[in-house]
């Protein structure tokens, strides 16, 4: 029987940290490809030696050559630009545009039945980029964004009730960037809304951080953006799907009449499983939470409005 294969685009450190999570989960073999000669083959040999230490089996390689990916079952796209002081985000966006266009085009030349998962930034727009572009169904391409943002949010609220962090759940949904939305109520402490925990200043103070989540990092780290959280949500993201979980994942996905809304891309919760988005899940809401939603959305269409032609 063929071993599940993952294929990771960029061996910098977002899609290095995810090859290791990977690797150290036993589950499939992974493959590293990166444009920079020796850097995935150096990162995924420095990962494979430690594996009689971790006690992993599946074999992890790097390589220049997208034929090594061929036959993969997930593909994760972090290839793309950050974004630097002196770019706009329209440049961001005409720049990672090419980028994940030209990377989608090659890896489903090797695996046309893969599921993509880009995490390239602005990633609404992106996943967009990579659905167009693959010609998928939108099933088979979605990004990382809510599994991120849901995570940050609920340890700024275990920190802040002193609470195990595995007693906190929370959905974060809409575009991951500054018009990201939360909805407080569905936000639970040991299954108790935050709204009656916490009042609305802290609760506030606590959206806002979660919202400036990745720009927090980048302010710490100065010349990298955040890829420990990012990549073990996209690891989460990536063990549903091969191991056919089931579980539902705030995610960005392109819609089709979901929340009312249609071709366009935001996070929103989804049920993931062997064939990649099984379900999008429509949540009840109410009209003022589909109004955020849909305002949301809305920021996200201009910037997909803006796409030059794929
Ligand atoms: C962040 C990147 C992954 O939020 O978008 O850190």
């Amino acid at each position: 029987m063929k071993e599940t294969k993952i294929s990771i685009i960029g061996a910098g450190n977002v899609g290095a940290s995810l090859g290791q999570r990977l690797i150290e989960k036993d589950f499939a073999d992974v493959v590293m490809v990166d444009i920079v000669e020796g850097l995935p083959q150096g990162k995924a040999l420095d990962i494979l030696e430690s594996g009689p230490v971790i006690g992993f089996t599946h074999c992890i390689s790097g390589s220049n050559n997208y034929a090594d990916t061929a036959g993969s079952d997930v593909v994760v796209i972090t290839s793309g630009v950050a974004r630097k002081p002196s770019m706009t985000r329209e440049d961001l966006l005409k720049i990672n545009t090419d980028i994940v266009s030209n990377v989608v085009k090659e890896v489903i030349k090797y695996s046309p039945s893969c599921i993509l998962i880009v995490v390239a930034n602005p990633v609404d727009a992106m996943t967009w980029v990579a659905y167009k572009t693959s010609g998928f169904p939108r099933n088979r391409v979605l990004g990382l964004s809510g599994a991120l943002d849901g995570a940050r949010l609920a340890t700024f609220i275990a920190l802040e009730t002193n609470t195990p962090v595995t007693n906190v759940s929370c959905y974060v949904l809409g575009e991951h960037g500054t018009n990201m939305v939360v909805f407080p109520r569905l936000a639970k402490v040991n299954d108790k809304p935050i709204t009656e925990i916490l009042p609305k200043e802290t609760i506030d103070t606590l959206v806002q951080r979660a919202i400036n989540g990745g720009a927090e990092i980048v302010g710490l780290l100065k010349t990298s953006s955040a890829f420990y959280a990012p990549s073990a949500a996209v690891a989460r993201m990536v063990e549903a799907i091969i191991k056919d979980t089931q579980e539902v994942l705030p995610c960005a996905s392109v819609l089709s009449g979901e929340y009312n809304l249609q071709d366009v891309v935001i996070g929103v919760p989804v049920k993931l499983g062997k064939a990649g988005i099984i379900e999008v899940i429509d949540l009840k809401l109410t009209q003022d939470e589909i109004n955020a939603l849909s305002a949301s959305a809305e920021a996200v269409r201009k910037q997909i409005i803006s796409i030059p032609a794929i």
